[in-house]
């Protein structure tokens, strides 16, 4: 048996913060921003906005267009690194919202990559019998952890989230195929949030050192990210004996537009099999594959059948890439 994704739903918060914005309290430029990143605005939760309200969002449509009542869900599987508070887990937050009592909840921490995760183990409970309405959602509100002081990182990052309802199905034809992950936990240190935990738990120092904000070695990340993203979604397409021409349409997590462009130039692949929405919302993390997914759907780009090539990258560093069937 294979899991069917019969689902998807977006949300982004209402509030747009343009290159434009940005320029009146960092050192930037609109142009610098497009020409380095692709990125021309991005949203920005409310005050009293958390993730699992993003989450929540998001879900409420994934689960309309699947037909799938939030009652009968048996699985939630929520990608996030910054979930509402350090715990109780973001699902669970999720499940209690959507008056869910039969699933069980739990958060995938992967960063970028976090959805990517959080599908992959979903598919395996779904595919071995264990779960038969499945939610997996990828939400994070990485504007609550950046320091708006530093233009290296303030620019990317935009707040939302996506969600995915899958089931299984019975024709070979479709489903997910096969997923390919991979983590190198030395390279940690190049994209980050110090505290506040066990390492260094919240103290006045660490306030003052702004040891609470995200770090990021961005040279290398790029470095690292083209790399891996290309071996993985060779990785991938070798394993279900697939050529780049075979692919019908990428669904690739949306970091920076170069960074995408020459991954795809790697493998081959035109840019326009590759949708693209940094421009509107910059780098959602776990919730940016989902969201890409979703925008892609609605507009009817998937036929059933559809081969679609799956990638994402983040801190960890953990990667991967995956087959969907549509
Ligand atoms: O999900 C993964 C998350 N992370 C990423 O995807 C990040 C991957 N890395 C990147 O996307 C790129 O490295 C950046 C967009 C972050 C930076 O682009 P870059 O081409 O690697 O620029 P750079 O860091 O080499 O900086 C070039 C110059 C520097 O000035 P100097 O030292 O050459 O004088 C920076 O200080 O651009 C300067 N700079 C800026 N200028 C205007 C850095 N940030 C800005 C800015 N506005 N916002």
């Amino acid at each position: 048996m294979r899991s069917l994704i019969v689902g998807t739903g977006s949300y982004s918060p209402e509030k747009v913060l343009t290159n434009a914005d940005l320029e009146k309290f960092v050192e930037t430029n609109d142009q610098w921003i497009v020409e380095r990143t692709g990125i021309r605005e991005r949203h920005v939760g409310a005050p009293d906005q958390a993730s699992s309200d993003l989450a929540f969002e998001a879900s409420k449509r994934a689960l309309e267009m699947a037909g799938v009542s939030a009652a009968d869900l048996d699985l939630i599987v929520l990608g996030t690194i910054t979930g509402d508070m350090p715990w109780p887990s973001t699902a669970a937050l999720l499940q209690g919202r959507l008056g869910n009592k039969k699933a069980f909840a739990f958060d995938v921490s992967a960063a970028c990559s976090g959805s990517l995760y959080a599908l992959s183990i979903a598919d395996r409970y779904v595919a071995t019998g264990v779960a038969k309405n499945a939610l997996v959602v990828g939400v994070d509100m990485l504007t609550r952890i950046v320091d708006w002081k530093d233009r290296n990182t303030c620019i990317l990052f935009g707040d939302g989230a996506g969600a995915m309802v899958i089931k299984p199905t019975d024709d070979p034809k479709r489903g997910l195929q096969s997923f390919h992950l991979h983590t190198d936990g030395s390279q940690w240190a190049i994209l980050h949030q110090p505290g506040p935990g066990s390492r260094h738990p919240l103290s006045q120092q660490l306030l003052d050192e702004r040891g609470h904000y995200l770090v990021m070695n961005g040279r290398e990340v790029y470095k690292f990210a083209v790399r891996a993203l290309v071996d993985s979604c060779r990785e991938a397409l070798a394993a279900n004996h697939l050529s780049a021409s075979d692919v019908t349409y990428v669904i690739a997590h949306q970091a920076n537009k170069r960074i995408l462009d020459a991954t795809l130039e790697r493998l081959e692949i035109p840019a326009s099999k590759c949708w693209m929405n940094l421009e509107k919302y910059g780098n959602t993390s776990a919730a940016s594959v989902p969201t890409t997914l979703d925008e892609a759907n609605r507009a009817g780009w998937f036929k059933p059948g559809d081969t679609i090539l799956v990638t994402a990258i983040g801190a960890g560093m953990a990667w991967g890439a995956g087959i969907i069937r549509w």
